[in-house]
């Protein structure tokens, strides 16, 4: 049998906005633990949940001051235990996420190294340097932090004067760790261990292509600074090292070492497939996230080109792919798809510009249906189930994503993707907090979502969510008949301009990015269709799977 991780369908779960099981406003793991049958409906097979450890919150959980403790927020770890436990019976891995690159400035070894002297052991874990200029007051390099500003903040010595520098290449609240230094690579591996021993099945890895730094800390110059959505080029002061791969060699010894299989997954932002495949070599990671086609504009040529390119060059290497068309960082696709600038890079977020919901939604669901035919695995990101679209008028005042105490945008950043589900009922919250909560939701969820409900969308057999279900069912019983990682694609003389057609085993899909309606090939039958197939003509914008009659 092929391994479960190889062509896995995995859900993300935003834990904040996913369902609040004590009323305070914030998702936690007494609210995912009452919607696993939920999410063993919907046909997942795994999950992956957003951190969850003790945190000052200032990155939504991505600045760590306790790697072995829960967050109250959230609850603690008699609530983790139960979930592993209850998601596996419920036939659910559990993937957690992992943030190596930094850790809170509230963490004890950060708390420690500001306290001691310069060139100290406990300072050894980080990044400090001197600055420059005549008083060390410029940074030690012209790196920009990610979030806006510079890459590093100057710490004031215990005699009250200006001393060293440390580097974040986020917020400030997020010290890079030294990955040169043997204590941090003593201690991860030991996190590893503490939850591999609770029974999680995996880690995606935050920022996993940043963890080393050129030891020379060269200026960038003219090079481009590389964004958490911009690749990094080649030979990068921080970004995409040959050095962090040894990193994962070790991490995958430490994985292996356990029973089941444990894997990880890379969130690398790299130039290219090719650069991808570098952290999947059989002694490294399992799988890494497929960024090139969360970029791709809504274009039969782009996407096949990525397609290909992907399959190609991991086919080098023996590790699946993975396709992901949203998360928490991006905008959601339902928006994306229903502007004229369909492509993450042209689009970013476009708050105010025009956007066409019915449209973006459509392309949603003929695009799940596509990548859910390719080989290897996809992921879910919360909420597109039920076709939510980007909010793209929050208030400032309820902006919370640190981006926005930095950077020129037009709107609440990352929050727009990040508000809390609908499951049901006619108005806020929607089901999210139970009856008698004592917060609203912590950002406020539009009106409309009255439409979008699960439990609205649960009696439509038309719906987004009706559409996943039966998706990932017939993905699932087609996988289960050996059709799966080992079936390979083959492209099938294009129906019509800007169709993308291709066999897998037994399988046909058809996606129609022309525009006009396709006739589909006589002697298949429809399995499913993102759209109502009239006459064997499948409408522009919508996909269908087909079978031999
Ligand atoms: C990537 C995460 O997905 C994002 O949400 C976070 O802000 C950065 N890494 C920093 O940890």
């Amino acid at each position: 049998m092929s391994s479960w991780w190889r062509e896995a369908v995995i859900y993300q779960v935003y834990i904040r906005s996913f369902a609040d099981g004590n009323g305070d406003g914030v998702g936690d793991v007494a609210g995912l633990r009452s919607r696993l049958p939920y999410l063993a409906a919907l046909g997942v097979d795994a999950l992956w949940l957003n951190p969850w450890y003790a945190s000052p919150q200032v990155d939504a959980g991505y600045d760590v001051s306790d790697y072995r403790r829960l967050d109250p927020l959230f609850g603690d770890l008699d609530d983790a235990k139960a979930l592993i436990q209850e998601a596996h019976e419920h036939g659910l891995r559990l993937i957690l996420d992992i943030v190596p690159n930094h850790t809170s400035d509230q963490h004890a070894w950060f708390q420690q190294a500001l306290a001691s002297a310069p060139g100290s052991e406990a300072r050894a874990r980080y990044h400090f340097r001197p600055g420059r200029g005549a008083d060390g007051s410029e940074p030690p390099t012209d790196w920009p932090s990610i979030f806006g500003g510079p890459a590093w903040t100057r710490t004031v010595n215990a005699d009250g004067k200006p001393g060293d520098w440390y580097l974040h290449l986020f917020a400030p609240e997020q010290p890079d760790l030294n990955w040169t230094n043997p204590q941090v690579r003593r201690e991860f591996e030991d996190i590893l261990r503490f939850w591999l021993d609770l029974g999680v099945d995996g880690f995606r890895i935050d920022v996993a292509h940043g963890l080393t730094k050129d030891p020379a800390f060269p200026d960038l110059a003219s090079r481009e600074a590389g964004g958490m959505l911009d690749a990094a080029t080649e030979d990068h002061p921080y970004f995409d090292r040959d050095e962090t791969l040894a990193i994962y060699e070790d991490w995958r010894r430490v994985a292996d070492s356990y029973e089941g299989e444990r894997v990880f997954v890379a969130e690398a932002w790299v130039a290219d497939a090719s650069r991808v495949a570098r952290y999947l070599t059989p002694t490294r990671l399992h799988t890494a996230f497929n960024f090139g086609l969360l970029s791709c504009p809504w274009d039969a040529t782009a996407l096949r080109t990525e397609i290909d390119a992907t399959l190609d060059v991991l086919a080098a290497v023996g590790a699946p792919p993975t396709w992901v068309l949203s998360n928490h960082d991006v905008i959601r696709h339902a928006t994306r798809y229903g502007r004229a600038h369909t492509s993450l890079a042209n689009a970013r977020r476009l708050y105010g510009t025009p956007v066409d919901h019915a449209l973006g939604e459509r392309r949603a669901r003929a695009a799940v249906q596509l990548i859910n035919a390719l080989p290897g695995g996809t992921y879910v990101y919360q909420g597109e189930e039920l076709g939510l679209p980007e909010v793209e008028d929050l208030p400032p005042s309820v902006w919370q994503d640190p981006n926005r105490r930095y950077k020129d945008h037009d709107g609440p950043v990352r929050d727009g993707c990040r508000v809390p589900l609908p499951w049901s009922g006619d108005a806020p919250p929607f089901g999210f907090s139970p009856e008698g909560a004592t917060a609203p939701p912590w950002l406020p969820q539009p009106a409309e979502w009255k439409e979008r409900t699960a439990a609205t969308q649960e009696q439509d057999a038309d719906s987004t969510l009706s559409h996943y279900r039966t998706l990932l069912r017939i993905r699932r019983e087609w996988l289960g008949r050996g059709l799966g990682d080992g079936a390979a694609l083959e492209w099938l003389p294009q129906a019509a301009e800007d169709v993308l057609a291709f066999r897998r085993g037994e399988v046909l899909c058809y996606a129609n990015l022309s525009a006009a309606a396709v006739q589909l090939p006589a002697g298949y039958r429809v399995l499913i269709a993102s759209e109502p197939v009239a006459g064997a003509a499948l409408p522009v914008d919508a996909a269908a799977w087909l079978v031999a009659e």
